[in-house]
């Protein structure tokens, strides 16, 4: 999960990285406040994931707090490549002497970590390492030993720090990198770390990367989730613990192995092409224990989605036999009573099938068919949703 510039401003003086004062302002007038509390010159700055702000107009130096308000307003909905601006930053102003450039990063091609490092940073970093990439320092860092004091010192010289600057630089790279493996982070990116005026070292910008495989050990993590960004059917669905994809067709599947779920896209996708082109509306793996009250959750995640016009449940019976999917799914409807409005077909197979089916065929549910295989449950329910 990416962070906010905010966000990432936080962990920084929470390991130690110098910062300055930052306040995060969803009004004009708490940007207002905000500027009257920091004091002095701030600059407001919108709290968007993605790059480029200073360029597309979102971040502005406010002289004064009315000057921070006009600003607040003049950015805040603003949309940058696609972001709609909910808050900003009012920042303390920093008085620039040098732009540098760092970030340390989980490198998967070379399986280890990468430092990369340049006394030319600021906002066009991307174009420097594409015209002069010698400009661009790039360091591997060996995860059994991390970035210490020597590998820090490495990384200064090679980018081209100034002897009276190394030593500066390569402590806050040290902290740095405590916030890249205590917050269990696949990126920490700092553009610009500047000197200021005073000869100071202080990052100004950051950015971070948290790996959500570490939000067992990571208490504060989850909170930091933009809840204003996350899909409602997914959020509802990570509350019930379900590995919920939402894709954009009409057919709802549930299927349990995320082998098996994957497949049924494919042959769903496959077979809407004779249906008017309809396609997969999600991914949704159940996992092994298909009980009740889980195909009831996934079952109701589905149902909520409006573009989902037919269900596809294809379940292989495994350890969890298929007379047991097929009462959990009975159960299910009972469960979701009016809610379960749209066709469902079903195709079991594996473990106890035939008790499974029985138990299906019994219940006799109005909007429940069943299939024999996979390909032709799949046209039957892409069948169904263009008929819809
Ligand atoms: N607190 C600040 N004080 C003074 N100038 C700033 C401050 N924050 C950012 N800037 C200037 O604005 C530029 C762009 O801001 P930055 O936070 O890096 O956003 P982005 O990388 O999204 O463009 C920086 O390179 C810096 O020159
Ligand atoms: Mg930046």
């Amino acid at each position: 999960m990416d962070l906010f510039e905010y966000q990432a401003r936080d962990l920084f003086e929470a390991h130690g990285v110098p910062v300055l004062a930052g306040i995060v302002a969803h009004t004009p007038e708490e940007a207002k406040a905000a500027a009257e509390k920091i004091g002095g010159v701030v600059v407001v700055k919108a709290q968007v994931k993605v790059g480029g702000r200073g360029k597309a107009g979102g971040v502005k130096v406010a002289k004064t707090p009315e000057e921070a308000h006009r600003y607040a307003s003049d950015i805040l909905g603003m949309d940058i490549k696609g972001h709609t601006v909910h808050k900003v930053m009012i920042a303390q102003g920093a008085d620039i002497a040098e732009e540098y450039y760092f970030s340390v990063l989980l490198d998967r091609s070379n399986r280890n970590y990468l430092a990369m490092c340049s006394v030319e940073g600021g906002v066009e970093i991307e174009q420097l390492a594409v015209e002069r990439p010698e400009a661009l320092a790039r360091v591997a860092v060996n995860p059994g030993v991390g970035i210490d004091q020597a590998k820090a010192d490495e990384i200064v010289e090679a980018a081209g720090f100034a002897p009276e600057l190394r030593a500066d630089v390569a402590t806050t790279i040290l902290r740095l990198w405590d916030v890249f493996v205590k917050e269990d982070a696949t990126l920490v990116e700092v553009n610009p770390l500047v000197k200021t005026g005073a000869g100071e070292i202080i990052a100004l910008d950051g950015k971070v990367t948290i790996d959500e495989n570490a939000y067992f050990r990571q208490e504060g993590h989850a909170a930091l989730e933009d809840k204003d960004a996350t899909d409602p059917l997914e959020a509802k669905a990570k509350e019930h613990d379900l590995n919920y994809v939402k894709l954009d067709g009409e057919v709802g599947i549930i299927g349990n192995g995320a082998g098996l779920v994957m497949s049924t896209l494919d042959v769903v996708a496959y077979a809407g092409e004779a249906h008017g082109n309809v396609r997969p509306a999600n991914f949704l793996d159940i996992g092994g224990g298909a009980s009740a009250e889980i195909m009831a959750a996934g079952l109701d995640v589905i149902l909520n989605d409006a573009q989902v016009k037919s269900v596809f449940v294809n379940v292989f019976g495994g350890i969890t036999s298929c007379d047991a999917v097929a009462n959990g799914i009975v159960k299910a409807l009972e469960i979701l009573g009016d809610k379960e409005n749209k066709p469902l077909v079903v195709r079991l197979d594996g473990n106890n099938v035939e008790e499974g089916r029985r138990i299906l065929s019994e219940a006799n549910h109005p909007l429940v068919t069943l299939a024999t295989t996979m390909d032709e449950g799949a046209d039957k329910a892409a069948e169904l949703a263009y008929g819809k």
